[in-house]
């Protein structure tokens, strides 16, 4: 079986006819349960990146096996031009959550804020001015990629989309000034991900819906790595209570397959019609259920009060760890999204985290980033904490040079406390 071959084989038939897209890690998970991973060598790691915050029941739920056995005696794919039950169940289950108006499902997040940018551009003819974040991270498509505000992400691709302007997270003046009577969208992740887990201020927000409102913009929320409950509200949202006219979804939506999805709101009413958009694989029968499935298990297991008690605590365990080691310099987020900056690079921390039994991601060059399960058990976070310190006072990598972090100097460039 192909599942037996080794991590040597498995690597250099990749190195041989798989595009060198990723520079992957040589880890080899075989198997999983809950938020535990298993390698090809047996073994075993508390899963704290869950596959880049899509597993949010962790691996082998019973719930979603279920749901994949019973549909697996269903049809495997039904054309958008047909219909089936399942595209309505689950949109009706997020547009009643998130007090939008409508879904449109696709299969990826970047598919997701492509719809969106379309959908924008239908509302709001004839503008095409957009504004998104400096270190915002939206996906690889053009259209994505042009509102990604990271230069090494866009630089090879230029020219991109035109028109859009890049602001400072948290900073308000900045936005002001960036949004005019010709900017068709702002396109915002609450709480920022790649760009090293940075949550915008609520004040932020409704300064954006202001603005978005007084200039005729609409405001997109993309909530594809910070939604669906992974910040203790099943939308990140929810807590600032500033409604966008669009948000975006995808990574947990469908258990594990690939599912995205655009809430439109008032805003989109009317104005998208028959031709203007379509997939064919986008909300497929097998991956709607799963979405089901999983909205279910976080609604009937209670798992958001999880998520809010547990990251409450564990964020505390981090400040504290943080008061003990001069190497970390903030650390940030909320429920089961923390991004622990520090003053080293970030990856070689990564590597020794693995080699004690955690799988974790990074962000930028010095953030270590967590999105684990949202089932995953105290005992982990306890002894990642424990781990976290381990490894730092063996590592003797020489720190990068001393700086704020990334939320601490965006706000004082806010402030005008320091230039950029
Ligand atoms: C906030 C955000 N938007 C968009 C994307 C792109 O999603 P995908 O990789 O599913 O295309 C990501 C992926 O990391 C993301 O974190």
């Amino acid at each position: 079986m192909l599942h037996d071959e080794s991590p040597d084989a498995v690597e250099a038939r990749e190195r041989n006819f798989i595009l060198g897209t990723y520079a992957r890690t040589s880890f080899h998970p075989r198997s999983g349960k809950g938020a535990r991973l298993t390698d090809a060598d047996g073994n075993e790691y508390w899963d704290l990146l869950g596959g880049i915050a899509v597993n949010v029941l962790g691996h082998q739920h019973p719930r979603l096996v279920k749901t994949l056995r019973g549909e697996s005696k269903s049809l495997f794919h039904v054309s958008n031009l047909f219909y089936h039950p399942a595209q309505g169940i689950l949109g009706e289950r997020l547009v009643r959550a998130s007090g939008l108006l409508r879904a449109f499902f696709c299969n990826s997040g970047t598919e997701a804020n492509e719809a969106a940018l379309k959908f924008a551009r239908l509302a709001n003819p004839g503008r095409s001015g957009l504004v998104a974040l400096e270190e915002s991270f939206h996906g690889r498509t053009f259209g994505a990629l042009s509102l990604t505000g990271h230069a090494a992400y866009r630089t090879p691709f230029e020219p991109l989309v035109p028109g859009v302007t890049f602001v400072a997270p948290n900073d308000i003046a900045a936005l002001e000034a960036a949004v005019t009577d010709k900017t068709n969208a702002i396109v915002l992740e609450p709480v920022m991900g790649e760009g090293g887990i940075i949550p915008l201020t609520h004040e932020y927000l409704a300064a954006a819906r202001r603005i978005a409102d007084r200039t005729g913009s609409i405001l997109i929320f993309d909530e594809i790595q910070c939604g669906l409950g992974r910040t203790g509200t099943l939308f990140a949202f929810q807590q600032s209570g500033v409604v966008p006219d669009i948000i975006t979804l995808a990574k947990p939506l469908g258990g594990g397959l690939p599912l995205g999805a655009v809430l439109t709101g008032e805003a989109i009413e009317g104005v998208v019609k028959p031709g203007h958009h379509g997939t064919t694989f986008g909300g497929n029968p097998i991956a709607c259920r799963l979405g089901c499935a999983v909205l279910d298990e976080i609604e009937q297991s209670a798992l958001l009060a999880r998520v809010n008690e547990i990251g409450e605590w564990f964020g505390g365990e981090l400040q504290k760890l943080r008061t003990r080691m001069p190497s970390i310099v903030e650390v940030r987020g909320r429920g089961m999204m923390w991004g622990i900056e520090l003053d080293r690079p970030a990856k070689e921390i990564a590597t020794a985290l693995m080699a004690k039994g955690f799988v974790v991601g990074t962000a930028r060059d010095n953030v270590i980033r967590l999105l684990p399960p949202y089932i995953t058990p105290k005992k982990a976070f306890v002894d990642f904490v424990a781990v976290l310190e381990e490894v730092l006072v063996e590592d003797s990598g020489p720190p990068l040079s001393r700086q704020p972090g990334a939320a601490v100097l965006h706000t004082q460039i806010a402030q005008g406390a320091i230039s950029k």
